[in-house]
């Protein structure tokens, strides 16, 4: 019988297939896995389970708990490969740190620090690759209910220079992460058996209780709406032009 006839006529295709598809149309060097250090670990077991050549970076924000500095160094020994940390501009943090104090997102909002921390970083980072993997799912956010597997990056495009941004576990839920990290024992981030779920800095992440939603552990302080960072810039536009 034609394989095509024993598939389901909607099936999705699994983040296995997504990463494999990847991997295969993009040069080692220009596509990597961006890790959080949270439950996105999932996506570097993949990929280390199908002998994919994809490397691994992790935006270094000088402010995650020490638990996720940890974590990322066990994901690089247990798995015995590179993750490359990526860090912010010294002279920005210097004159940010310097005219606003430590702690300056409670007051006026998450975008200028995280610009700084992450989105230059990111930025650098994506002008030297074609395509990036990230943990987005869809389930997470209101503002990540229509992520793709696969997308044009409008936010780290430019007019010369494409980026592709697969998101393999879009459809997949926070139940199947977990059920999928049990099943593999995959390591894991220890502030999850501590009430966090969705994890960032350690000033702007906080655990949530049994009936919040995982990212009210996320700039708590802030519109639901607006709990992105610039990584994934666009998927706050589109909700802003609905
Ligand atoms: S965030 O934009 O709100 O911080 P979130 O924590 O939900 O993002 O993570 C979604 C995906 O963004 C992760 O699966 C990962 O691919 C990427 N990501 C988030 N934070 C980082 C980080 N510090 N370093 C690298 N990738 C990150
Ligand atoms: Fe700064 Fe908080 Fe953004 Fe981290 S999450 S870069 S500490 S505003």
């Amino acid at each position: 019988m034609d394989n095509h006839n024993t598939q389901l006529p909607h099936s999705e295709p699994t983040p296995e297939d997504v990463l494999f598809d990847a991997a295969s149309r993009f040069a080692a060097d220009k596509i990597a896995i961006s890790f959080s250090g949270a439950e996105d670990v999932v996506l570097i077991d993949m990929a280390h389970k199908l002998n994919l050549d994809i490397s691994v970076f992790s935006l270094d924000t000088g402010r995650l708990h020490p638990e996720t500095y940890r974590f990322i160094e066990n994901v690089r020994s247990h798995y015995g490969i590179t993750i490359e940390l990526l860090y912010p501009d010294a002279d920005a943090i210097r004159d940010l740190v310097r005219e606003k104090g430590l702690f300056s997102f409670y007051k006026d909002g998450h975008n200028e620090c995280c610009g700084a921390r992450k989105i230059a970083p990111l930025r650098r980072k994506l002008e030297t690759l074609d395509a990036w993997i990230t943990g987005q799912r869809r389930d997470q956010s209101v503002t990540r209910t229509d992520v793709p597997l696969e997308q044009l990056d409008k936010a780290f495009s430019t007019i010369s220079h494409t980026v592709t941004k697969f998101n393999p576990l879009a459809s997949w839920s926070s139940h199947d992460v977990w059920a999928y990290i049990r099943a593999n024992e995959v390591p894991y981030n220890p502030l999850h058996d501590r009430g966090f779920v969705s994890i960032g800095c350690e000033p702007c992440t906080r655990a949530v209780g049994p009936h919040e939603h995982e990212r009210a552990g996320r700039w708590w302080w802030e519109e639901a709406t607006q709990k992105e960072c610039g990584l994934h810039a666009q998927n706050v536009i589109k909700i802003i032009s609905r």
